[in-house]
């Protein structure tokens, strides 16, 4: 897919609750582009993991835009955080064969995620128990909380003489509450070697490019080029407008291109949306379409992949348990988180939840992802709307989690054997599902992904 004619920045935004394959749409994006385009990350740090294959073999990228296997320019931007001792080591993975680092920036203003980010990450949310969101642990929540708090150090920061006094005092006062409040001691040897790392991180970023983003995007709309700005987690997850508090702490939406490059918003363009053919989420939160309900939200939070292989060494994706379905759907979809680990809970699409999530991105154009992991099951559903107490609904209630809302569905029946092997015409069966989509959503699906690979995907013909 070539862009034509856009002279502002185009998201690449999660439609969902993130993992709906996002990095291979901007990788397939960024292989069209040249040198004088840019791919952008605008928010999030590596709480996320966006998998793209390069000659069949799979990498996952956290921090590092998805356009290292292109010629494009890439910047990490000024909305991020940065955990320097991840960076460090994402770099160091990349096949040396690949020339990036003259092609990758980073914005002074991006925040820097500490080690003991990390261990208030994870302490506070073990603290919570039932009540916790699910973070990665990455840090995330307490880096932009230092940020809001005044208090963040940033990238700009490593070059000052004071850096190392500054990060000793944030450091003390992060201490002190892990001993206060959690009880936790830092001095051991496994936070010493986290802090090993993050110097050797920080060493790392002093030989990167430092740009202002807003500069970067603006050079290079000047010029006609193109600029993705590559989203990270998904709409749903935005620290607003998603399933607060059941969030990340980031803008993952339009809008947070231009806080998050410092844009003025009118250089934001219409978004392209990534939609998986149903649902996953990681984590603990509202689910509407979730199959097996609360019985699936308990085992994803509390099982391991080898505690469901054993228990389901074939799922059936036609089983009359929708709980066994959704195993099947993960089973097939590989839906293991690409940065945790854990079992993604799975759902059928939910077109309210897609339709806020387009509305709010201004999404024109979407592509749908996964539609080949359907292949096996008999019939699948979407939810087209909500109903309460017996009646329909037209909004999405403000607290999912309290305001208990009934999905209602409609079926599709499945083609027969599998959707990649019917190559770039595809079945009838998928073709009416695309068509139903772009017509409840008034949306143009430009391609389909029909595997994990590259070249997997069907352009539009329908
Ligand atoms: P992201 O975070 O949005 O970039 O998505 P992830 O990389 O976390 O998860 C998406 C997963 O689905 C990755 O393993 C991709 O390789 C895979 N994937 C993407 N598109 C397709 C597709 O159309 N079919 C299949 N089977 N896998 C896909
Ligand atoms: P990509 O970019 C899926 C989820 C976590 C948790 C919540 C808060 O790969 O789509 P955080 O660590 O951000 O404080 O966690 O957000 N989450 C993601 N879920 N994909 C992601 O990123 C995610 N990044 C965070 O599981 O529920
Ligand atoms: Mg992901």
């Amino acid at each position: 897919m070539k862009l034509k004619n856009f002279s502002q920045v185009v998201p690449v935004l999660g439609l969902q609750w993130g993992d709906e394959g996002k990095g291979k749409g901007v990788a397939r994006i960024a292989n069209t582009l040249g040198k004088n385009d840019l791919i952008v990350r605008f928010q999030g740090g590596n709480n996320a993991g966006h998998t793209i294959y390069n000659a069949g073999k799979a990498y996952v990228f956290h921090l590092i835009p998805s356009a290292v296997f292109g010629q494009a320019q890439m910047h990490m931007g000024a909305g991020m955080v940065i955990n320097p001792a991840a960076l460090l080591q994402e770099a160091s993975e990349i096949p040396k064969n690949f020339s990036f680092l003259p092609r990758l920036s980073i914005s002074p203003h991006a925040v820097l995620t500490m080690p003991t980010h990390l261990i208030l990450d994870s302490i506070s949310e073990q603290k919570k128990g039932k009540k916790k969101i699910g973070s990665t642990g990455k840090g995330i929540s307490p880096a932009y909380t230092d940020l809001t708090a005044r208090k963040a150090l940033r990238v700009g920061d490593i070059a000052y003489a004071d850096f190392k006094k500054r990060y000793e005092a944030l450091c003390t006062e992060h201490k002190k509450i892990l001993r206060d409040q959690y009880g936790y001691d830092t001095n051991n040897a496994e936070f010493r070697k986290k802090e090993k790392d993050f110097f050797a991180g920080i060493n790392f970023i002093k030989k990167l490019k430092k740009v202002e983003s807003v500069k970067i995007v603006e050079e290079v709309l000047n010029k006609k080029g193109n600029v993705v700005a590559e989203g990270a987690q998904g709409t749903l997850l935005d620290v607003r407008f998603g399933h607060y508090p059941y969030v990340t702490s980031s803008h993952t939406i339009a809008g947070g291109v231009a806080t998050g490059l410092g844009l003025n918003p009118s250089l934001v363009g219409e978004s392209i949306g990534v939609m998986k053919a149903y649902v996953t989420k990681v984590g603990e939160g509202p689910f509407p379409t979730e199959l097996g309900g609360e019985k699936s939200a308990v085992w994803c939070r509390d099982k391991k992949v080898a505690d469901e292989k054993a228990r389901f060494p074939n799922p059936n994706p036609n089983s009359k348990d929708d709980f066994e379905q959704g195993v099947a759907l993960r089973r097939k979809g590989s839906e293991i988180g690409a940065t945790t680990g854990r079992l993604r809970r799975t759902g059928w699409l939910d077109l309210p939840l897609v339709k806020y999530a387009i509305d709010i991105n201004n999404s024109t154009k979407v592509i749908l992802t996964k539609l080949d992991v359907l292949d096996g099951f008999k019939k699948i559903k979407v939810c087209t709307h909500y109903t309460r107490d017996g009646k329909k609904i037209n909004d999405i209630p403000f607290d999912l989690a309290k305001d208990k809302v009934t999905p209602v569905y409609k079926s599709f029946p499945v083609w027969k054997g599998s959707l990649t092997s019917y190559g770039r015409k595809l079945p009838l069966e998928a073709i009416n599902y695309i068509k139903y989509l772009e017509k409840k959503l008034n949306v143009d699906i430009i391609y389909v992904g029909n595997g994990p690979e590259e070249h997997h995907v069907v352009e539009k013909y329908w």
